[in-house]
């Protein structure tokens, strides 16, 4: 099979590159190695920055996000007992969108027939070729048989775990990484969320994340030391823990229900640099993992595909090559903020096992600065709400 660009990897970065490739006339084929169900039992972040809602109107596969999505004007911190509301809106004149991952996955998975996208699914072992040469491809195996695609460019869309970043030659790269000491418990129930607005909170017990889905869906996430496992915790225990750290600081206290998800996912920081090796592009998680504080992860893949569809657009069109050329400087400058803000969010609503009780007051001092200071409050409130693209 031939085609202008093979995208490894149907996660958010390469599906949303994909139906902007197809909408602007480019020819893209989408290889994935897990089955769409699989892809779409992954429960993720949800809060989504008007970048990514935005090029989710620019394709027209926004209806259901419009109708079902919760427009959120403000968000808190909280300290102690304390809760700081952060006024997005009045802050920075706009907004964010309460709408899960999993639902902007499978929008663009459904739309992907009417529009041409084509998407094979259970490709196993793809492999990249001569991404330093003129005539790359990626060869996969689908039901026993192997398949090559050849293509002008290749879009390594496959998420941290993915061949793409590995496609590239030690010497063109330089990697930048933090792992922090411990994970997030997370769990996703048809319960009605225990405050209107997402709740970051620094407790004494740990950190504490109260989000939601819908109004009778919600998800928390606390704090727990990278050695302890799902099955360590009972969903009793985890309700009692969630009740220690919110009850307090939420509107109507934690409601309980049965879990419908439950899982342990490590934080890191990560960096690779270079995104561009030949004819090979990265996008999203291959090349970057912010820790889920600040729900940057997703919003970052959607402005790397922003920059990449329009620059592979205007090759494809107009022969300009600048774009294509530009691609990893304009991505990074904007990756990089976004790596410092959630790494800042991260140390200040985190308890760090090697800190003592100076650490502690840093931490209280600055958000009892936050509580007073406009200018704070505004520079936490544009970082929230996403950079310019
Ligand atoms: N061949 C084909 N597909 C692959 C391969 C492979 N060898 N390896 C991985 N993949 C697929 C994965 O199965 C997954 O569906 O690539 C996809 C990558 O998706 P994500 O990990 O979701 O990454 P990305 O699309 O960049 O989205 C970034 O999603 O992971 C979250 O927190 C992250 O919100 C962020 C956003
Ligand atoms: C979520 O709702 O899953 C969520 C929200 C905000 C975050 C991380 C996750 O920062």
């Amino acid at each position: 099979m031939r085609t202008q660009v093979a995208i490894i990897g149907a996660g958010p970065s390469g599906l949303l590159l994909g139906h902007l490739l197809r909408q602007a006339g480019v020819d893209c084929v989408v290889v994935e190695r897990r089955s769409a169900d699989h892809v779409l039992g992954r429960i993720r972040a949800g809060v989504l920055e008007t970048v990514t809602t935005g090029l989710m109107t620019e394709l027209g596969i926004d209806a259901r996000m419009k109708a079902e999505g919760l427009i959120e004007e403000g968000f808190n911190l909280a300290s102690g007992d304390h809760l700081i509301r952060i006024d997005i809106t009045a802050l920075t004149g706009r907004h964010v969108t309460v709408y899960g991952q999993t639902e902007l996955t499978r929008d663009l998975m459904d739309a992907a027939p009417e529009r041409g996208l084509e998407i094979v699914y259970e490709a196993e072992g793809a492999a990249l070729h001569d991404v330093e040469g003129d005539a790359p491809y990626v060869t996969y195996v689908k039901d026993g048989e192997t398949r090559r695609i050849d293509c002008a460019f290749i879009a390594g869309c496959d998420g941290f775990h993915g061949p793409s970043r590995k496609a590239i030659p030690g010497r063109a790269v330089r990697e930048y990484e933090r792992e922090y000491p411990f994970g997030w418990l997370g769990i996703l129930a048809d319960v009605p969320p225990c405050h209107p607005e997402l709740i970051y909170a620094n407790t004494t017990r740990g950190f504490a994340l109260a989000s939601m889905r819908s109004a009778t869906r919600s998800r928390y996430y606390i704090q727990v030391p990278l050695t302890d496992r799902v099955e360590d915790w009972s969903e009793d225990r985890l309700w009692n823990e969630l009740a220690a750290r919110f009850d307090a600081l939420s509107a109507h206290g934690v409601t309980r229900g049965p879990a419908l998800e439950m899982s342990i996912a490590p934080l890191r920081s990560y960096v690779f640099e270079t995104m561009r090796h030949g004819r090979l592009f990265l996008a999203g998680d291959s090349a970057h993992i912010v820790p889920p504080t600040g729900a940057k992860g997703l919003n970052l893949a959607a402005s790397d595909v922003a920059y990449l569809s329009e620059a592979l657009i205007a090759f494809f069109k107009a022969g300009d090559e600048a774009g294509l050329a530009g691609y990893q400087s304009k991505a990074l400058a904007r990756i990089w903020k976004a790596e410092r803000f959630s790494w800042y969010l991260t140390k200040l609503m985190h308890r760090f096992p090697e800190d003592g009780a100076f650490e502690h007051r840093m931490q209280a001092a600055e958000l009892d600065y936050v509580a007073s200071s406009r200018a704070m409050q505004a520079a936490i409130a544009e970082n929230y709400v996403g950079l310019p693209l």
